[in-house]
This record gives structure tokens, C-alpha cells and sequence, in this order.
């Protein structure tokens, strides 16, 4: 067996310890850290024939801190075995920590390229970062870094590029050899996402500059995904420092994608407008792996930077998202949760012509409760009025999901969902209110919440702070609305 460097035995030691302690504090059908803090999904990819996840990890304490790489894998994207943790930051080039990165599998081996970060002094005695393209080679659960690390470093970017931020490396391989797609910081102070190839995966050359930010969608693109789908080419990356402009952008840090072409001969990337991957409060920097059946996956940290609590008691942070499948739309991405959580769906629950008859008056169906669910509304024929659904509603709590049919939004308030801090508690999307059937898909997992409009057209996934008793659904309407709603349980299979 390989030697493992103390801190990786430490950190695999204390998660060992800590993990049992609270796994019946975790959501049931989503991913969460299995002790201390989780951010960044990284390194989503299919390695024999099992899918794996790495993540952004402090085991010890629930904020962020020195990056390890956290480890799991699943048969169906629902149902995640924790492994041991993979990398800790125990080398000189990645002392201060062991930064996003991917995936993929290669002669039998599976190969990472994660960002190295390393804190020097400069002649003043300031300490500033440096950050390089490193690499590990794994078997699934034992990875060795490269003895060649770093294998990339800002002195092959185009001049005047920052050498602090430079990270999150995509890497990807085709017949013409591997592929590495980072995000850095142009001599403008934007984002600049640079493009490197390597014929054998361990020595690389800089090629180009594929796109730059020009200050116009927020500062630094982190963790770029560049993938071809359903013909098209798909860029996503999460901006820092993103200002809101019209609708479709909030402020901090966003999560946005372009449709687009990429001729891979010329390097040629042409792009269209950007839209929101996700319109809620907690979403932020996900991946995306390829099935072998061909589908596009996305995983998201559900969370986000500026917007982070952590309710009394709770000794663990960080939940991923449901995954989803990806589909190209016009210039727009389709995205709904995979297939696979239907075959964990229990105890049906359906109500046909449900009327809410406006009027403030309440409607709540007998038997319909409940916080780990899946549930479908489906309103029928409607163009006016607001339809508002509880959600985790008891006498003091709810978070509320308002349809409003004039405006064609939705928007999730949670303002009374349990928050003891002076938090942003609402978030709307546009959707397309023309429809003669406007769907709600909604997936709650006791502290989740994730929303599907019209089949995956538009997403908003947000964090509720309820305790799990809370379960009670009803809703309220202006004008009358007439739906139909369909619910299952979550089977909880831990
Ligand atoms: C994104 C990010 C990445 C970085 C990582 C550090 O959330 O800031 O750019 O690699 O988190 O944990």
C-alpha cells in the first residue's frame, strides 16, 4: 500500500471519528460533507464504471479553511458512499491548499488536475499567494500527486496575467491529445479563462485565450466547464464580484453559462448572451461529467459565499445539489433532476382539481405534509392571479413559493423560514407564463429546496433554516387557480 502523508492520515482519522456522529442530521437524498466544511464540487467524473465526486474539504471545522479533497462515489447519483479522504495539502507547492479541480479517467488510471496553492514573501516581507496546475493519479481511492507538480504556472500566461489567481483547472481529452481550460485574471483585472494542451497529460504548452471577461460579467470566471452538447458547445463558469443588471443577474457571486460553438482545429470559441444556471439564493460552482449513456450531469455546491449561516448546534456545512440533466434548448439550457431519484420515489400522493378560491382563504389537502419530497404542481389554463405555496409551514415558520401569473415569476421568499441573521431572503426568476400548463417541480430535502419551472425551462435552489418539524404544505391564491398536485416520499434508504 501507498505511504500516506500525515495529514491525510490525520484528516482520515477525524472524519472516521466524526462522520457517524451525524449522519442522521443529513439531508436524505443529497450529498453532504461528512464532517466539517464542503464547498466546490470538483473532480465529477466516471471512473470504472462507478461515478466520483471530490469536494472542496476542511474536515476540522465548519468554515473554510485549509483545502483537502473530500471523496465519494454512487451507482445512481442519489445513493453516495463516503470514502476516505483523497488529497490533503501536504506539499510545499500546495501547503495552503489543494483548490478546485477535475477529472478523468485514463489507461486505466484516474487522473485529477487541481489548482496548488502556495504563500510566499515578497522582498517586503508581505505574504502573497501563488497558484499552479497540479496534478494526481489515483486508483479510486489512493491518488499521488506528481513528482513533476506543478505541472502549469502563470509564467506560461500571456504577460501581465496575475499569477494569484490562477485556478480550477477543466481538463478533458479527445483524439487529439488532453485539454486543460483555467480560469485566470487578464492585465484588466477580468477574468480571462486560458487554454493549455498536453500530448501525454503530464507536460503541457500554453495555447490561448479562448474568452475574455472585459469586465462586463463580474471579475475572476472560477471554476470553468467547457463541454460540447446536443451540437452546441457549453461554457459555464461562476463570476466573483458580479453587479446586478436587469433581471437576470444578482450581485457577488453567480453562476451563468453561455451557449455557444467551439471549432476545436482553429481553437475558435464564439458565444451567445449568458443566462443563470440557478435564480435561487444558494447555488455556486458546479461540474459536469459525461454518463456512459451519454447523458450531461451537473452538480452545484448548495450554497453560496456571502449568504452562509450555520444553525445552532450543527456541526457539519456544505450539501450538493440534486443532480441534473442537462439538454440544449434554443440558446438556453433545459436542466431536471436525474432520472434515477424517481426510482426512490414512495407514497404517492396525488389531488386532481385542487381549487384555491383566492380570497386569503387557505387550502391544505388531507394527508399532504412532509419535508424529504418530490412533489408536481400542475396549474391549468390560468393567466392571472398569484398562487402561493407553503412549504415547511408550521405556526411560527414557512417558506413561501409565489407563482405570479401576471408577472410570469417565481419567487421564493424565506423570510420566515428560520433565520436568525439579517440575511438576503428572497430571489425571483422569469418563466414562460404563455403555457396552457405552468408546472412546479419541487424537491425538498429538510433543508433543501429546489424548484423546476415548465419541465427544467428555469431553477432556483435555495436553503431553508427550519427545523424538520415544520412539515406542513397549503397554499393561498389571488383569483381563482385551479391545479393538480402530485407528491411522493423520498425513500429514506441511509
Ligand atoms: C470557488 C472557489 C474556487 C477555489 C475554491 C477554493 O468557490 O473560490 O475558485 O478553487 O473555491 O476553495
Amino acid at each position: 500500500m501507498m505511504s500516506i502523508s500525515e495529514k491525510l492520515n490525520k484528516a482520515r482519522e477525524y472524519e472516521k471519528e466524526k462522520y457517524p456522529q451525524t449522519i442522521e442530521q443529513k439531508p436524505v437524498f443529497h450529498f453532504a460533507v461528512p464532517t466539517g466544511w464542503m464547498n466546490d464540487p470538483n473532480g465529477f467524473s466516471f471512473f470504472n464504471n462507478e461515478c466520483h465526486l471530490f469536494f472542496q474539504y476542511n474536515p476540522y471545522y465548519t468554515n473554510w479553511g485549509p483545502m483537502h479533497w473530500g471523496h465519494t462515489k454512487t451507482n445512481d447519483f442519489i445513493n453516495w458512499k463516503i470514502l476516505p479522504c483523497a488529497m490533503a495539502p501536504d506539499a510545499v507547492y500546495d501547503e495552503a491548499g489543494c483548490f478546485s479541480g477535475t477529472a478523468i479517467e485514463h489507461d486505466g488510471k484516474h487522473l485529477i488536475m487541481y489548482t496548488g496553492v502556495q504563500e510566499k514573501t515578497d522582498s517586503n516581507g508581505n505574504k502573497f499567494n501563488v497558484q499552479t496546475q497540479c496534478m494526481a493519479t489515483g486508483d479510486g481511492i489512493e491518488y499521488k500527486k506528481l513528482e513533476t507538480n506543478p505541472v502549469i504556472d502563470g509564467t506560461m500566461l500571456p504577460e501581465g496575467s496575475s499569477i494569484n489567481d490562477f485556478r480550477d483547472p477543466k481538463i478533458w481529452k479527445d483524439e487529439k491529445g488532453f485539454w486543460s481550460l483555467v480560469g485566470s485574471v487578464a492585465p484588466d483585472k477580468s477574468g480571462q479563462l486560458a487554454l493549455f494542451y498536453s500530448e501525454n497529460a503530464t507536460e503541457w504548452k500554453f495555447m490561448k485565450i479562448i474568452d475574455y471577461c472585459k469586465n462586463q460579467y463580474g471579475k475572476m470566471w472560477e471554476c470553468p466547464d467547457f463541454f460540447g452538447l446536443d451540437g452546441r458547445q457549453i461554457l459555464i463558469v461562476s463570476p466573483q464580484f458580479m453587479q446586478s443588471d436587469g433581471d437576470e443577474f444578482h450581485c457577488g457571486n453567480v453562476s451563468m453559462y453561455f451557449v455557444g460553438d467551439w471549432d476545436s482545429n482553429t481553437l475558435e470559441w464564439k458565444r451567445n448572451k449568458p443566462f443563470m444556471l440557478d435564480y435561487g439564493l444558494d447555488f455556486y460552482a458546479p461540474e459536469t461529467v459525461q454518463t456512459p449513456d451519454g447523458r450531461r450531469v451537473m452538480i452545484g455546491w448548495l450554497q453560496n459565499w456571502d449568504n452562509h449561516i450555520l444553525p445552532d448546534g450543527q456541526t457539519w456545512s456544505g450539501i450538493m445539489t440534486v443532480p441534473r440533466e442537462l439538454k440544449v434548448c434554443g440558446e438556453k439550457l433545459i436542466q431536471n433532476p436525474v432520472r434515477e431519484l424517481e426510482n426512490y420515489r414512495c407514497n404517492k400522493f396525488t389531488a386532481e382539481n385542487v381549487c384555491v378560491p383566492g380570497d386569503g382563504q387557505i387550502v391544505e389537502l388531507e394527508g399532504l405534509r412532509g419535508r424529504i419530497l418530490d412533489m408536481t404542481l400542475c396549474i391549468k389554463n390560468s393567466h392571472s392571479g398569484c398562487l402561493s405555496t407553503f412549504i415547511a409551514a408550521d405556526e411560527k415558520h414557512q417558506t413561501k413559493i409565489i407563482l405570479d401569473l401576471e408577472k410570469c415569476t417565481v419567487t421564493i421568499d424565506r423570510s420566515r423560514s428560520g433565520l436568525f441573521k439579517d440575511f438576503i431572503t428572497t430571489r425571483s426568476m422569469k418563466i414562460d407564463g404563455e403555457k396552457d400548463e405552468i408546472k412546479l417541480r419541487i424537491l425538498m430535502d429538510k433543508w433543501t429546496v429546489e424548484v423546476f419551472a415548465n419541465d427544467g425551462e428555469s431553477v432556483m435552489t435555495s436553503l431553508i433554516y427550519t427545523p424538520v418539524e415544520a412539515d406542513r404544505i397549503y397554499w393561498t391564491s389571488t383569483g381563482v387557480l385551479k391545479m393538480e398536485v402530485k407528491k411522493y416520499e423520498i425513500k429514506n434508504f441511509m
